[in-house]
């Protein structure tokens, strides 16, 4: 870890106690010049710290910048099982990941971004995720369990994040099936897992988890062909809540894959469904030469697939894909 990061977290564990720059020095293996670097770099970034002489230094007002301490500061229940990694820019933390599991990283191992360039959403669409306004945090998984069982993965995601958002927040989160969270009306959260099988046995060999939440309005507004759909969390004055937000979702996700056979999330998941009793059209038949159909969603499985009733009285459990909700 940088200076600079093992002093935050060191200051950030001390609260509004002042801890002197020779404790500092001697806590980290440095200079005392190197402390007072890190200091003015961590003030560059935000954060309002202060520092008297012959007393030292505390932080008055943490910065909203995402960092590892800034979110392990609110981890309740399983900081040991996180190995946090804050990027200024990826290309998408997805991609990333994957690319670290391959390199045998570690399940736990969580990336976040400030912004992505090619963030990733389903079926191929790019997911907007401009800078100091979301969280895009990718989670590895390394499950022994059958690669149908990942949906479950997405589903507690999406009830982790509806959970964590309407406890900071204070205001109510639906869930539109499989995996997209909305609030007043519009999309303020996707999400995408995707799994790499072990060619020799067929099993999973890893799963990443990726999370996107618009927190804050984009400075430049979102693009022209979001502006109906997306809005975004947070639009108060006071913005700070990006760390504690994504260490909340964190601890609920965790709590919910640690014991995923006992389906713990189904029902935070089922209370918050946009699409239950609603007409509905299914979509992505296109490319077959089909028009999208229209059913009716009538209730969740007990593996979360949507059962839909067409207009002949037929049904069907849905395990993904894509809807549009009509009525
Ligand atoms: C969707 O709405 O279609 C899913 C969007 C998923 C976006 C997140 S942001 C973090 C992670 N990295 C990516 O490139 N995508 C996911």
């Amino acid at each position: 870890m940088a200076v600079k990061e093992e002093l935050l977290a060191l200051l950030l564990d001390a609260g509004e106690e002042a801890v002197s720059g020779e404790e500092i020095a001697g806590k980290l293996k440095v200079t005392r010049s190197a402390v007072w670097k890190a200091i003015k770099k961590l003030k560059e970034e935000g954060y309002q710290i202060e520092g008297v002489s012959g007393k030292g230094y505390w932080i008055v007002k943490e910065s909203d910048r995402l960092s590892r301490a800034g979110i392990e500061k609110y981890l309740t229940d399983y900081k040991q099982e996180f190995a946090i990694q804050v990027y200024q820019e990826l290309p998408s933390t997805n991609q990333r990941l994957k690319e670290l599991a391959d390199e045998n990283a570690p399940e736990g191992t969580v990336l976040l971004a400030e912004a992505q360039t090619m963030g990733r959403g389903r079926q191929g669409r790019k997911f907007f995720s401009p800078p100091e306004t979301g969280i895009y945090m990718s989670i590895l998984l390394r499950p022994t369990f059958p690669l149908a069982d990942t949906v479950l993965v997405t589903t507690a995601a999406a009830a982790a994040a509806a959970l964590g958002v309407e406890e900071i927040v204070g205001k109510p989160v639906q869930i539109k099936w499989v995996n997209d969270l909305w609030m007043d009306g519009k999309k303020i959260c996707g999400i995408l897992t995707e799994a790499s099988m072990a060619v020799e046995t067929g099993n999973v060999d890893y799963v990443v988890v990726g999370i996107g939440i618009n927190v804050y309005p984009p400075e430049n507004e979102f693009p022209e062909e979001l502006k109906d759909s997306a809005s975004f969390i947070w639009g108060g004055e006071q913005r700070q809540i990006r760390n504690r937000l994504a260490a909340r979702i964190l601890d609920y996700f965790w709590g919910y894959y640690k014991n995923l056979d006992q389906k713990e999330f189904f029902q935070e998941y089922k209370k918050r469904s946009l699409v239950l009793g609603k007409k509905i059209q299914i979509l992505g038949r296109e490319a077959k030469g089909e028009s999208p159909v229209s059913a009716t969603a009538v209730f969740l499985d007990d593996r979360l697939r949507l059962v839909v009733e067409y207009e002949d009285g037929n049904t069907e459990h849905l395990s993904g894909g894509e809807i549009r909700v009509i009525v």
